[in-house]
């Protein structure tokens, strides 16, 4: 990328920052470090990346207070459930380039199918398909490794018993999702990507917050949401068999978790909190949403492929409006919608953003704790 276009990138940022702080300034304060540190300083693009991350650690010698039945019982179900990476079929010979019979996408997924920018010869379609690819499993990878860090502090955190146990469970979990993303995109697809900004914004947000409810808003509520509807696209999608097998296996681990947010959460927004509070959260959860919409504008793309050939405004309003990509930012809001629902923080006084958003059509749909595993991939 160059630098002309890397300054009109920061200053979009900047720009979506300050229509932000039009709409929530609370939640845009509370977010403008995490933003500093992401959009300004671009420190997801270093190597490595820390920050300390306050949060209380809750010892009961009494091992008495279980909280939710359901905690207890997701716990039992994880460690039935586990499974080992190695088990996985990774002598599959994958061709990331491959549109035509064992691909990972269709070739209609691609960001730029059906506009000009697509090339007469297939194969330069083909490779920009195996860089968008390379993109979204990257980002796949970067939000289950901060999935990884928020399960280890859930553990820590929650006031219950059947939580911790249960956290347990799913630091396991999002361990074996790290090895597996990490083996297949080093191993089959050979392109790793850079966190993208926004979603580097979010992990920063939650981490940073004091607050163990934001924690799990961020993490198993947006952040595994989006991840669910994303890994029910794939799998829908995709005829190459060894991710699909992964993918299969990990939807079976994201759905707990996913029910698990939404059991933590409901009680405590709708029964615990002040109407204050809840629409502070109701407020933040929008913006968050916001911002992972934003992560699906493939930029990093159009700055490998097309910088000199189209700006990045023109680029946004062609992803913007492609009705393939309309769609594909919808499915990934249709696991998400239902569960903010479910804990309370989709009321009349927010629908109408979400509504222009173009994703409040989803909202009658099941949440997790009401979704089974067959219903998952069959979606
Ligand atoms: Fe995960
Ligand atoms: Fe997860």
């Amino acid at each position: 990328m160059n630098l002309a276009d890397e300054a009109i990138g920061t200053f979009e940022r900047l720009g979506d920052l300050a229509e932000m702080i039009g709409r929530n300034p609370k939640v845009a304060l509370e977010l403008a470090p995490s933003a500093l540190r992401g959009y300004i300083l671009k420190e997801g693009e270093k190597n490595t990346f820390s920050l300390n991350s306050p949060h209380k650690t809750l010892y009961d010698w009494t091992y008495a207070n279980e909280g939710n039945p359901a905690f207890r019982e997701l716990y039992h179900r994880a460690y039935k459930g586990q499974w080992s990476a190695q088990d996985l079929p990774w002598e599959t010979s994958v061709d990331p380039e491959d549109l035509k019979e064992r691909y990972i996408l269709p070739e209609k997924l691609s960001p730029i199918y059906n506009t000009p920018l697509m090339s007469k010869d297939p194969k330069d379609n083909a490779r920009l398909m195996h860089d968008v690819l390379g993109f979204l499993l990257s980002q796949f990878l970067h939000g289950e490794q901060g999935a990884l860090y928020a399960a280890a502090f859930t553990v820590e955190a929650t006031p219950w018993f059947g939580a911790k146990l249960y956290g347990a469970t799913q630091v396991m979990d999002e361990g074996r999702h790290v090895e597996v993303f990490s083996k297949y995109i080093r191993e089959k697809l050979q392109r790793l990507y850079p966190v993208n900004d926004n979603l580097f914004v979010v992990l920063h947000a939650l981490h940073q917050s004091p607050d163990w409810d934001i924690k799990f808003l961020g993490m198993q509520i947006m952040i595994e949401g989006l991840a669910l509807g994303a890994f029910g696209l794939f799998y829908k999608f995709t005829k190459e068999p060894l991710l699909k097998e992964l993918l299969r296996l990990v939807i079976s681990d994201e759905a707990r978790h996913v029910h698990y947010g939404v059991e933590a959460l409901r009680d405590y927004y709708t029964k615990e909190v002040s109407e204050t509070l809840r629409r502070e959260r109701e407020d933040w959860a929008y913006e968050i949403a916001v911002m992972l919409r934003n992560r699906f504008l493939f930029y990093e793309i159009r700055d490998k492929y097309f910088a000199g050939r189209i700006s990045r405004k023109g680029w946004e309003k062609m992803i913007l409006e492609s009705e393939i990509m309309r769609e594909f930012r919808r499915v990934l809001f249709s696991r998400l919608i239902p569960n903010l629902k479910a804990i309370g923080l989709l009321t009349d006084r927010i629908r109408p953003k979400y509504e222009q958003l173009g994703v409040i059509e989803f909202e009658h749909m099941k949440s997790a704790d009401r979704l089974s595993l067959a219903e998952l991939l069959a979606a």
